[in-house]
């Protein structure tokens, strides 16, 4: 047929996407192309929240994340490999964080092609949604402790937001790797703390006596709202002030701290297979434990991005996408 040319028509999928920054009003659960790869892609069953998908759909972030829509959404995945590739075969179970900046790729989606970097094997008898829930927040904290504050096994560390997702994993990471943990919540979750292996639970009101306590090996500011010239009074001689939220007066104190006893360290967290397979580890001997605070199914993405950006989340949002 002159003048008409065939073309490629990619399958669709499933997918949450926005095609311009806002509310959670600009999220569309919509037909998408399905990726395409020559690596590992992943049949999503179970995806995570976290802050940073509200924060970039809000273009909090717009430099890095640019002008190129639709943007997709979730960072967060477990599910199965749906082809051979690599060291993975087809029906293996995995999950995984994407290192997205622009957000061209999401796991609120069927199907998710991560690198082969950013995926590990969920182990036997561990449950997907659980290591999902786990891979995001579970790297920041191994990556805040181990990388950024170089803990050493005794360590006195102060974590400040411990109820949240990185909290709860944060908890957890800190005793695994020897520290001694106090944890700074509100009221009704001092108790869930005292679970997950703090010694100490205490209330936001404690934090001016433990700004001038000067005994904390590591302060881990995970919600990112405490002054490192506050809690510079926190820290013992040699103390690290950890932040995980980013500004230019942090990322300009990062660099030069690095001379002082004292120092102010922003984590930036990187998915790497090999910390994936740490968490997993840690996961199939019950060393550590998911902590999910609600799930919802895909259809309900806006419900679940309105709890998620209430701040009031005690633990983990999951969403089941198969
Ligand atoms: N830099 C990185 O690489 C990196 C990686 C992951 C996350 N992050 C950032 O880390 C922050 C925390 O993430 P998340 O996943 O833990 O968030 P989240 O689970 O959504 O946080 C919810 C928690 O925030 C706590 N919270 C609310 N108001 C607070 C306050 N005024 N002071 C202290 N805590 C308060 C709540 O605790 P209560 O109800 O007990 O008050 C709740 O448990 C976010 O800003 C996220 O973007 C950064």
């Amino acid at each position: 047929m002159r003048g008409l040319r065939p073309y490629y028509k990619p399958p669709l999928m499933r997918a949450l996407q926005y095609d311009a920054y806002g509310g959670i009003e600009k999220l569309q659960l919509r037909q998408a192309p399905e990726p395409r790869t020559s690596g590992p892609l992943v049949r999503v069953s179970v995806a995570a929240l976290n802050p940073k998908d509200a924060l970039f759909r809000k273009g909090k972030f717009r430099q890095l994340s640019g002008r190129h829509f639709p943007k997709s959404c979730g960072v967060d995945f477990a599910g199965q490999i749906e082809r051979d590739s690599g060291d993975f075969r087809a029906g293996d179970l995995v999950f995984g964080a994407l290192q997205e900046w622009t957000f061209s790729r999401g796991s609120l989606a069927d199907l998710v092609a991560p690198e082969p970097g950013e995926l590990a094997r969920v182990p036997e008898g561990v449950d997907p949604a659980h290591a999902a829930s786990l891979a995001l927040v579970g790297l920041t904290a191994l990556q805040a402790f181990r990388d950024v504050a170089r803990m050493k096994t005794g360590a006195k560390v102060l974590i400040n937001g411990a109820s949240g997702g990185v909290g709860t994993a944060s908890v957890q990471i800190a005793r695994l790797l020897g520290a001694e943990v106090t944890t700074v919540s509100s009221e009704g979750t001092h108790a869930l703390c005292r679970e997950l292996g703090a010694h100490h639970a205490a209330g936001y009101a404690q934090l001016d006596e433990f700004s001038r306590s000067g005994r904390f090996d590591v302060v881990f500011d995970v919600f990112g709202n405490l002054d490192f010239t506050r809690m510079r009074g926190a820290l013992a001689p040699r103390g690290v002030f950890v932040s995980t939220v980013p500004s230019v007066a942090r990322v300009f104190r990062d660099v030069f701290t690095r001379w002082s006893k004292q120092q102010e360290r922003l984590v930036v967290v990187k998915p790497r297979r090999a910390d994936l397979e740490q968490l997993a580890g840690w996961l199939a001997k019950r060393d550590l434990r998911a902590v999910i605070d609600s799930q919802f199914a895909l259809e309900d993405y806006a419900a679940a991005f309105a709890r998620l950006e209430s701040k009031k989340a005690h633990g983990k949002i999951l969403i089941t996408v198969a």
